[in-house]
């Protein structure tokens, strides 16, 4: 449905946005925006698969016109080398608002939820580690200056309890004109903010509607406590309210599909909003910003950090898009204008994490051997207990990448970090590996074992039982390489770079 209604808004868009690039090239686009005729909003839409910090994964690594090499040091010539993007996290994007406002002038921030926590459930191991970020990331967002944020399903994740306690510290409302507690039905958060940007009064409507099937829905919402709402209902008394207000814009955060989302711009009709801001696109790739009827609508790509979008706010007070985009936050070109708050939140959250335990029963449950069903155990060796056998593949392994991966965390005081150990050691929280960051060497003793780094075992899998017993190990093939050289920490990584990986002076290991 979009498709049909989206084309025609499309030449018109571009001729806007030629115009305004025109006019601002000129430096009279600003004197007429400024004259107040057509006033703008300029909108960023965060929420998601938010990222804390870089790597550093793809620091020194160039293509040269479609090759990949790793820099050589400082003195090589990179001008005929691009750079491979290293993808940044908050302290990039705090230098991209900085550069946008100076750029664009004030900008309305809003968040369209599943910020707080990476999945839909957290095991043991990672309950403590997931709050201390959550709580990094309300603190940020408050930073940053966020306006208005609608809770996604995600963000129950460590449930409502939790949830309070964290949204209790935040500096933005929460809004979701649909939520009741199960018990009062009174509705838990306000339905609506009205905040102001760049003159504008802007009226915000928080929805809830995940795109998750219905019994789980259901499910998650009993847990908590909580019900929903008729949210087509809810949405037409608060947006018709806004309207009758008389706010210059009205706006629509919703945790939902854009497919869903959509489904109400329609069903609403008349009382519509200018704007409806939602969390995931259903079909990714497809164009994400379309005009459905008089609105504008906008989901969060996939694969961006966040949108930014220029909407105009008309006459008619009905809004059009002069401009949409997807970012992604490069942190090569992000360094400058960081905001020293943020960078100070995310070293105390660092040093917070080396802080904290794990309960002990629990350390001992995950780092013990499994019993299989075959009566053998699934346990790590490491290294060192291969070495005495395969002499050969452990020396070339010594001096491969691999074997100072944990080196290069250490250097950038990040070896505490679990987000960063999984892909630098070997059986980080699996059976018979480690169970905590600080436990990568553990202690000495009966069970004294040195997880640091890629190991044999990351790619031959755990082999505790091995050589006694056949078929525990696992023939290292792409997607093995794919564990680590992922999307997101390594995107070149492809068949010919894996194949090149015996070549060259140092292979990853030998063949027998
Ligand atoms: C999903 C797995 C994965 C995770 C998680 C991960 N890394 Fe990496 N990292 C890699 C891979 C793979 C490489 C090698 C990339 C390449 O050669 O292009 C790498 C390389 C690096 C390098 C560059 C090494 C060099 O000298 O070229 C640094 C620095 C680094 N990682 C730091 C980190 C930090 C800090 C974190 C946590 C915030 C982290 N990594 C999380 C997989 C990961
Ligand atoms: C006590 C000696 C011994 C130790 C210790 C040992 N291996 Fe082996 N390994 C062998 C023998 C013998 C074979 C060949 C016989 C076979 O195919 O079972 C073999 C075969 C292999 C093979 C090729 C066949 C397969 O199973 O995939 C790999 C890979 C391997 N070992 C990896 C490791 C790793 C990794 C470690 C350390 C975790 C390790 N080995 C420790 C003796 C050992
Ligand atoms: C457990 C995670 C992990 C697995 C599995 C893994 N790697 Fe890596 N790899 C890394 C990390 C981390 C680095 C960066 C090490 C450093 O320099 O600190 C790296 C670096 C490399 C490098 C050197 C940088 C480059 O790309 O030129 C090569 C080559 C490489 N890996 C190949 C492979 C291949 C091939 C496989 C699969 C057979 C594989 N790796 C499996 C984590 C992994
Ligand atoms: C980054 C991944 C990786 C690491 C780390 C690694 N290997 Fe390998 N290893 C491979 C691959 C890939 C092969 C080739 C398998 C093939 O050709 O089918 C291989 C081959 C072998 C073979 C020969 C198997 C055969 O059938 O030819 C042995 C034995 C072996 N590795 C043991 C080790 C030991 C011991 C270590 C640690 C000291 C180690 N490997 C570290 C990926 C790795």
């Amino acid at each position: 449905m979009r498709g049909s209604d989206g084309l025609p808004a499309r030449p018109r868009r571009r001729l806007a946005l030629l115009l305004v690039l025109t006019l601002a090239a000129s430096g009279i686009g600003v004197a007429i925006l400024a004259a107040g005729k057509t006033r703008e909003a300029r909108i960023v839409l965060t929420g998601a698969r938010t990222r804390v910090r870089k790597c550093g994964c793809q620091e020194g690594r160039t293509t040269v016109s479609g090759e990949i090499q790793i820099e050589a040091g400082p003195t090589k010539s990179t001008s005929t080398a691009l750079l491979v993007p290293e993808p940044g996290g908050l302290p990039e994007r705090s230098a991209w608002l900085a550069r946008t406002r100076a750029r664009e002038g004030e900008l309305l921030q809003v968040d369209a939820g599943d910020l707080l926590f990476p999945g839909a459930e957290a095991s043991p191991l990672e309950r403590g580690e997931w709050r201390r970020r959550a709580e990094l990331l309300v603190e940020v967002s408050g930073l940053m200056g966020v306006q208005a944020y609608v809770p996604g399903e995600l963000d129950l994740a460590l449930g409502r309890k939790a949830f309070d306690e964290l949204l209790g510290r935040a500096r933005f409302p929460v809004v979701a004109a649909n939520l009741v507690d199960a018990t009062t039905k009174k509705r838990v958060f306000s339905p609506s903010v009205v905040v102001r940007t760049s003159g504008l009064s802007v009226g915000i409507v928080g929805i809830f509607d995940p795109p998750l099937p219905s019994d789980d829905r259901a499910q998650l919402l009993a847990r908590e406590g909580l019900e929903e709402t008729d949210a087509a209902a809810a949405a037409r008394v608060e947006l018709s309210a806004l309207r009758g207000e008389g706010v210059d814009l009205v706006v629509l955060l919703a945790h939902a599909s854009d497919e869903a989302t959509c489904a109400l711009i329609h069903f609403l009709g008349d009382d519509a909003p200018d704007v409806a801001l939602c969390a995931h696109e259903a079909k990714p790739g497809a164009p994400i910003s379309a005009l459905e009827g008089d609105t504008m609508l906008i989901a969060r790509s996939g694969s961006a950090d966040l949108e930014f979008a220029r909407v105009r706010v008309g006459r008619r007070r009905r809004a059009s898009n002069v401009l949409r985009e997807s970012i992604r936050l490069d942190a090569r070109t992000l360094r400058e204008g960081q905001d020293r708050e943020v960078v100070r939140a995310i070293e105390r959250y660092k040093d917070d994490l080396k802080g904290l335990a794990l309960e002990p029963a629990v350390v001992a449950g995950l780092e013990s051997p499994l019993h299989s069903a075959g009566g053998f155990l699934i346990g790590y060796r490491t290294a060192e207990g291969c070495a005495s056998c395969h002499p050969r593949q452990a020396s070339v392994w010594r001096a491969s990448p691999h074997a100072h991966a944990w080196e290069t965390l250490e250097k950038a005081g990040n070896h505490a970090d679990p987000e960063c150990v999984r892909c630098h050691s070997v059986g980080f929280r699996l059976p018979g590996g480690f169970a905590e960051a600080r436990r990568a060497r553990r202690p000495a003793g009966a069970g004294s074992l040195d997880f640091r780094n890629v190991q044999c075992e990351s790619c031959h899998g755990p082999r505790l039982a091995h050589p006694e017993t056949k078929g525990v190990g696992r023939p290292p093939i792409l997607q093995t390489c794919r564990e680590c050289h992922d999307a997101e920490h390594d995107p070149s990584f492809d068949e010919r770079r894996r194949a090149a990986a015996f070549d060259g002076p140092r292979p990853i290991c030998a063949r027998d």
